[in-house]
């Protein structure tokens, strides 16, 4: 029913209206702080050079669900869980972002699908030892979504990395 395969910059338009309409319902539903924003210049800039894995459900040619990595640690927040963290180098980190499901296609575990779907993506890059995320700790369908991919749930973030938009820490080390 669905097809998974990486987004194009002809898809950012379709992207940012999921984006758009997921912070709209998010802000009538007193859920303004589960969804943090990727800019539309970041999405560009991050297909453009490759800095960033977006794939998509589509169905029926329709885009029904996205989500999105990059290389890195953001604030060194996966770092910091590690003990020999000195030795981890940003490139050994996959964070996974962006993660939408239109109302109309959710309840297909699209989610779990496409985390799945960027793993065995991410496998492909031999420096590539840790993936994770972050979730607002409300947001039981993302946490039990990334909890049954393997991620663990390493606890509340301090401080939170984006002001205003608390967050838990999701992470998995890569079963090669
Ligand atoms: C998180 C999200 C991607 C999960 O979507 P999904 O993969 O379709 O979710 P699941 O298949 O696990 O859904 C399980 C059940 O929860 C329901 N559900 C999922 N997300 C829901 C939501 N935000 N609000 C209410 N119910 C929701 C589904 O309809 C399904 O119900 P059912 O069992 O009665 O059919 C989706 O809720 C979403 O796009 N949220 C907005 C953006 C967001 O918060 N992203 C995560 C950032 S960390």
């Amino acid at each position: 029913m669905f097809t998974i395969k990486p987004c194009s910059i002809e898809d950012v338009d379709a992207i940012m209206d999921m984006q758009d309409h997921v912070i709209e319902v998010n802000n009538k539903t007193g859920r303004g702080n589960w969804y943090i924003v990727t800019e539309r210049c970041e999405l560009e800039d991050g297909l453009k050079n490759n800095d960033l894995l977006v794939l998509g459900a589509y169905s029926a040619g329709e885009l029904a669900a996205c989500i999105a990595m990059s290389i890195g640690d953001p604030q060194g927040m996966f770092k910091s869980l590690l003990n020999n963290h000195q030795n981890n180098e940003d490139k050994q980190f996959g964070y996974a972002k962006m993660a939408i499901v239109k109302e109309a296609y959710r309840g297909h575990g699209l989610q779990r699908t496409l985390l799945h779907a960027l793993e065995v993506e991410v496998l492909k890059n031999p420096q590539l030892k840790y993936i994770g995320a972050i979730a607002h700790p409300d947001n039981s369908f993302s946490l039990k979504n990334l909890k049954a991919e393997g991620y663990e749930n390493k606890g509340r973030v301090v401080p939170d990395p984006h002001p205003g938009y608390p967050r838990v820490l999701l992470f998995k080390t890569l079963d090669r």
